[in-house]
This record gives structure tokens, sequence and C-alpha cells, in this order.
């Protein structure tokens, strides 16, 4: 994903080198030029503080020549430059996006993480029909998921994580035809779209938020796509459904700090590609399967604080693991016999939030296997 966007800069760049002289020629903008310079203005009327000077040389007419700004050659007229890019990561600005950003209707780059805007997306990105990716992640914006970003026909990479959004994640959200998605650290508040399964992005974090939802069938569906899930604190409960041994390019699994109930689908013993595992910090039980922990790339797998009653010795082999206050006979730092006994007492309920019941079969019964 990086080493795209750096190569799209790259070319960015390179396509400013080019334009540069023929630039230089005329001094009255084009009419994409002189928008993009009405759009800048606006802007800049719209910071209220600047304290490293990203915006100190955006005056005159050559917006090409203005710090963060990149142009290149419209794709749609070779002949008329244009602005294609903005980065203005790490300036600290603080202010708001105004309407007139509207008008850059070339962009296809808009990068301002690790800012101080705030307020949300103007309705008139709706005209920024090349926009590819979007980050806007570390700043203050707040309010709904932004509408406008649902309406954005070329964009792929959507990053909006650190700011203080909240209200439902949209599930028109997942049917974007999108290659990563951050939506983490939020105030999201919702239950997990049903539809998460049509997404097409190979990378997902959606961690803390407050989801409130399950790990819903239809997942299997991103196998072809999905890389990394990372589902850390985001309110999930329920069991996690056998349909996630499908996903098998997955390489990063992350679900801790969640409140998921029921066993490890021994269906995760075909996530031949994954390396880090980290299902800690839930009310998981039941034996961790064997083929779990000799899944060839695994490199981490931690699984503390749940409430599995054994583990095969081929998990005890893993390099990096941690099985701690868990209900494991004979092994270090484990839950007190009493609090495992009362977990195992109840049975498991994977019904939390409407959720459907996993069709692996549930945890055994403790006596079984927990007795101490
Ligand atoms: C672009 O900016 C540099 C310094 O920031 C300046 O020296 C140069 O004259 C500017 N070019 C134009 C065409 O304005
Ligand atoms: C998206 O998911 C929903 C619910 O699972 C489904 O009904 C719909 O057909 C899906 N859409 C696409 C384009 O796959
Ligand atoms: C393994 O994963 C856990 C949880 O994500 C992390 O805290 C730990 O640092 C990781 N270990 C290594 C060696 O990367």
């Amino acid at each position: 994903m990086k080493t795209n966007s750096l190569a799209l800069l790259a070319i960015l760049l390179s396509f400013v080198l080019f334009t540069k002289p023929s630039l230089q020629k005329s001094n009255s903008p084009n009419p994409r030029l002189y928008n993009a310079f009405l759009a800048l203005q606006a802007w800049k009327h719209a910071i209220t503080n600047d304290p490293k000077s990203f915006t100190s040389n955006w005056h005159g007419y050559d917006v090409c020549n203005y710090t963060g700004i990149y142009c290149a050659p419209a794709p749609d007229n070779p002949h008329l430059t244009t602005v294609a890019g903005i980065d203005l990561n790490h300036a600290t600005i603080s202010g708001s996006l105004p309407e007139e950003l509207g008008l850059l209707t070339d962009l296809a780059l808009f990068h301002i993480n690790s800012n101080r805007f705030k307020g949300n997306l103007p309705y008139s990105f709706r005209n920024l029909r090349l926009l590819y990716e979007l980050d806007i992640s570390n700043n203050l914006f707040s309010g709904e998921f932004p509408p406008v970003l649902l309406c954005l026909p070329s964009i792929k990479y959507l990053d909006i994580r650190f700011n203080d959004f909240q209200g439902k994640v949209p599930p028109e959200l997942f049917d974007l035809k999108l290659d990563a998605l951050f939506i983490n650290n939020n105030k999201f508040r919702s239950a997990l779209p049903k539809n998460i399964g049509n997404s097409t992005v190979s990378v997902l974090v959606l961690a803390n938020n407050n989801l409130q939802g399950c790990l819903a069938t239809g997942i299997g569906k991103m196998a072809k796509t999905l890389n990394e899930i990372i589902l850390m604190n985001s309110g999930l409960g329920g069991c996690l459904p056998d349909e996630i041994g499908l996903l098998t390019k997955l390489t990063v699994f992350d679900v801790s700090f969640n409140s998921l109930v029921g066993s490890l689908p021994k269906s995760m013993g075909n996530m031949k590609s994954l390396e880090q595992l980290n299902v800690a910090h839930n009310k998981l039980s039941g034996q961790i399967p064997e083929s779990i922990c000799k899944l060839p790339r695994l490199e981490n797998f931690t699984y503390s604080d749940n409430y599995f009653c054994g583990e095969p010795g081929s998990c005890l082999k893993l390099d990096d693991k941690d099985d701690s206050r868990n209900c494991i006979p004979y092994r270090p730092k484990q839950r007190p016999a009493e609090e495992c006994r009362d977990f195992y007492s109840r049975p498991v309920d994977c019904s939390a939030f409407g959720c459907l019941p996993s069709s692996s079969p549930p945890p055994p019964s403790p006596h079984h296997y927990y007795n101490p």
C-alpha cells in the first residue's frame, strides 16, 4: 500500500519537474490552476495556526510551487497542468476544510495526516472523481462517518484513523472497491455491518471502536484479498465462525481485547499464511486445536487472558507465545481454580448481539478437561 503511494508520488514529482518549464512560460494560470488557486486561498483562510509555516509560501497563482502541492498533466488533457496531489502530513496545522476544496477536481492524493484539522469533510469532496488515496488520520475530525466518502468513484485507500468520528459505521463502506481501510481509534458505535465480507480490502483495521457486533459469517468471502485484519478492542462478542478458516491469505489476525466466547475453530488450521495470531483478552475456552500451532508460518501466537483448558505440545514449542491467565493445568501463571470452575459451570452462549451460533461444537464440559 505504502509503496503504491510512494510510487505514485514519485510519478507525480517527475511530472512536476517536466511541466515546470511550460508553466513558467505563461503568467496567467490555466482554468484548472486558477480554480486550485481559489481553493487553496480559501483553505489558507480556514487555517488558524500553522506552526511549521507550511503555508507561508501559499500566495500567487503559481500553486504548483506551494509547499505540499503537487502538479501533473491533467489525465483528460496532457497539455493542461493541474493539481494532482496534496501532502501536508505532520504539519500540525489547525483549521478546517472549506467547501472550495471541491474545486480541486483532478486531485488523486490527499494526505493531511498528523494535523489538528477539525469539523467534517466538506460535501463538495463529491467532485473529486479521481481521488484515489485519502489520509486524514490523526486529526480532530468529528461527527458522523463522512457520507461523501461513500460516493467517490476512484477511492482505493481510505484512512480516517485517530479522529473523533462517532455514530454508525455505514454498511456501504464495505461495498466500496477499496484496497485498504483504516477506521481504528475513533468513537464509532454500531453493530459491525453484516456485509463486511463484501469488502475487497487487503488490510482492514477497525480496532479501538465500540462496534458491538460479531464476526459475521460472510467474512470468508474476503478470502481472495484479505491479508491483515485488526479488530482489537472493538467490542466484539459471540463465537468465531468456522468460516475464518477460509482466509488462507491472512498473515495477521488480531481479535484481542474483545468478549469473544466459544472455542477456536479447528478450521483455523487452514489459515496457512498466518504469522501473527492474537486472541488474547477474550472469554475463549476449550482446547487449543493442534492444527493452529502447526501452521507453517506462525511466529507469534498470543492467547493469554482467556479460559482455555488445554494446549497441545506443539503450542508450547512456538518461539513466541503467551498462554498465561488461562485454565491450563500444570502451566504457570494460570487463573485461580475456582474462577475456572465457575466459568465452566455455565454454558457457552454464542448469541451476543444477535450473532449466529458457530457451527463448531461448543467446548466440552469442564469435568472432562478441567480437573486440576
Ligand atoms: C518557487 O519557489 C521558490 C522558493 O520557494 C522560488 O525561488 C521560485 O522563484 C518560485 N518559482 C516560481 C515560478 O514562482
Ligand atoms: C453485500 O452483502 C450483502 C449482505 O451479505 C448481500 O446481500 C449483497 O448481495 C452483497 N453485495 C455484493 C455486491 O456482493
Ligand atoms: C507477539 O504478539 C504480542 C501481541 O500482539 C506482542 O505484545 C508481542 O510483542 C509479540 N512478540 C514479538 C516478539 O513480536
